[in-house]
């Protein structure tokens, strides 16, 4: 059918939220930051004290999370958790409810419902591989390791939390390896993804690199 998807996955910090973002306001698109469903779920599953063996509570929280959007911020029922879900603490335990099957299950239509016209940009893990395979353009997003550490180390400096490069590139790490390595719907680029490395480049370069794509593909 005519609702256009732009697909951007792509490890941790590699800019992928920021680029979904910038892109999505050029063309006038919806967003859906994927990342921020399972992190919400981890969230909930950490404040009801549900253990990681229990797969059926932590989908049934899934399932039953009332999340909303709004202009930059996320609300988890009527609280502004956008910073809750961008603690560490919440974003180590989000790859870990990640790689529950019956947790992807349940936010699976949740995540298609965002697709509407004029069009959506969708950024995660499995966005062009499995919940929109059919996008007219899919982008797999990396950076260094380095870089993608050194971003994190900014992005929480800028908000007054202090924390060690080191410390973060290995959370990073060990995030990507369990985000690569499980069964469901890992981490991997689409066959027809187009890569894209920012490491060197600025987010105004990829954001003309990707528009440049789209118009192609148009
Ligand atoms: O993108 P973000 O870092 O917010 O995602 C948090 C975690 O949610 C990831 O480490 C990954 O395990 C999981 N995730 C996923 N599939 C997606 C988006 C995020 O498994 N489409």
């Amino acid at each position: 059918d005519s609702i256009p998807v732009i697909t951007i996955d792509g490890p941790s910090a590699s800019g992928k939220g920021t680029l979904a973002d910038l892109v999505a306001a050029k063309l006038g698109y919806w967003v859906l930051d994927s990342g921020a469903l399972y992190r919400a779920t981890a969230l909930a599953s950490l404040r009801a004290g549900v253990s990681l063996d229990n797969e059926h509570d932590i989908a049934a929280l899934a399932s039953q999370l009332d999340l909303h959007f709004e202009g930059g911020q996320v609300f988890l029922g009527h609280e502004d958790v956008t910073h809750a879900l961008r603690d560490e603490t919440v974003g180590a335990m989000s790859s870990k409810v990640a790689a529950l099957p019956a947790v992807r299950l349940a936010l699976h239509s949740l995540q298609l419902a965002f697709r509407r016209l004029p069009g959506l940009v969708a950024d995660g893990r499995d966005m062009g591989t499995m919940l929109f395979p059919q996008a007219g353009l899919k982008v797999f997003l990396t950076a260094s390791a380095a870089t993608r550490a050194e971003r994190r180390h900014k992005q929480l400096i800028s908000k007054g939390i202090s924390a060690s490069i080191a410390d973060l590139r290995e959370d990073l790490e060990a995030r990507d390896l369990r985000d690569q390595s499980r069964k469901v719907s890992p981490l991997k680029p689409a066959a027809d993804a187009l890569m894209l490395d920012n490491s060197s480049q600025t987010i105004e370069e990829s954001v003309d690199l990707v528009l440049s794509w789209w118009a192609d593909r148009r």
